[in-house]
């Protein structure tokens, strides 16, 4: 049996704090709102001129230092965002030309938050099929860019940043990835998507004036959602590992929204001392969230060797995932 082991993990967000009173001077909301309904505090806001690969780049440097790998080790680059450089060439080819990656074959996975989970997965699949032995995965989204900060709806949410992790073929014990599930449910543009600019609607004065550049979402119908399919697919991961709620050692959820990660960690019985939390410094990063909880996790000493994790997700499309690793 082959596992891919996580062997190095990383994680970058930009300097710059835009904190919820800085937002009050932005559009019409307060510190009180924001914080009782979502639990975000702050969150980063990139630079001008620092863009997604950039992010990724920065993450991944931190994971492939940690791995001890050589650069040229790296046989397959796989980049969760939504918000890529541009629309081609993939940001994982950017990323692979930044890092000096010369071995790598390169692709972007485009599954809205879920968009780390998805190419986890997929490193995973390749891993396991013996094709390749050592993948760089990242997740990396730079939101602010796609922000409609006249929309107080939305814009209060998110944020940007990116985390990266290195998988290496392990044979020799069961240290990896145990699961991986993926779903998907289309027919959800209504609840969340960004319309402008693909073929649909190229960029046009038109669809500029019209703000269909930005992210457009119904929060509490997504809400509802979230809840329901991230217990679901964490319930299948449990499932199918033979596993209990009791022998998760940390949740790293998808960090949306407290109200969002509290309920789903009740409906699991999951005590909230076992789910890992960061949302109040960074909002909702899309495929960046969970590969930035894992570092800080991994960092601050909350993901021992061996340990039992479980991920989740949920995402545009609409997407939703989870995968079991036993760190
Ligand atoms: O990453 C993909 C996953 N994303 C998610 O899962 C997001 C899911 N959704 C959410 O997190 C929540 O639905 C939100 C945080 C987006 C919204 O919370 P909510 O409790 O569902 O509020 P709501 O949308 O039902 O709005 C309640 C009220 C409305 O006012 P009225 O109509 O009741 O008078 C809004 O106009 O809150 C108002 N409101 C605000 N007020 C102050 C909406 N945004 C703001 C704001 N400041 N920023």
């Amino acid at each position: 049996m082959i596992y891919s082991k996580v062997i190095g993990v990383g994680s970058f967000v930009p300097e710059k704090v835009l904190n919820n009173d800085e937002l009050c001077n932005i559009v019409d909301t307060s510190d009180e709102w924001i914080t009782s309904r979502t639990g975000i505090k702050e969150r980063r806001i990139a630079e001008d001129g620092l863009v997604t690969s950039d992010i990724a780049a920065e993450a991944a440097k931190k994971a492939l230092k940690l791995s001890g790998l050589n650069p040229l080790d790296i046989e397959l680059i796989l980049v969760g965002t939504i918000t890529p450089d541009m629309i081609f060439p993939s940001t994982a080819c950017i990323v692979q030309e930044k890092l000096g990656l010369k071995n790598a074959a390169a692709f972007d996975i485009s599954a809205g938050c879920s968009g780390f989970i998805y190419s986890l997965s997929v490193a995973d699949s390749f891993i396991k099929s013996g094709k390749y032995k050592n993948v760089l995965v990242i997740g990396a989204d730079l939101l602010s860019r796609i922000t409609d900060y006249t929309d107080r709806s939305t814009c209060v949410l998110f944020g940007d940043g990116g985390g990266a992790i290195v998988l290496t073929a392990n044979t020799e014990n069961t240290r990896g990835i145990l699961s991986t599930h993926m779903h998907s449910e289309g027919g959800h543009d209504d609840i969340l998507m960004l319309k402008g600019g693909g073929s649909l609607m190229p960029a046009s004065i038109e669809s500029v004036n019209n703000r269909e550049h930005y992210i457009k979402m119904k929060g509490s119908e997504l809400f509802r959602y979230a809840v329901n399919y991230l217990k679901a697919v964490a319930e299948e991961a449990i499932k199918f590992n033979n596993l209990k709620p009791e022998d998760i050692d940390l949740f790293v959820p998808h960090q949306a929204n407290i109200r969002i990660i509290e309920a789903t960690a009740k409906k699991l019985n999951f005590p909230m001392e076992k789910v890992f939390v960061n949302v109040e410094k960074y909002g909702n990063t899309s495929s960046g969230s969970i590969p930035i909880a894992l570092d800080e996790a991994y960092m601050s000493g909350r993901l021992k060797e061996g340990g039992i994790v479980l991920i989740d997700a949920i995402g545009a499309g609409l997407t939703w995932a989870s995968s079991v690793i036993r760190w």
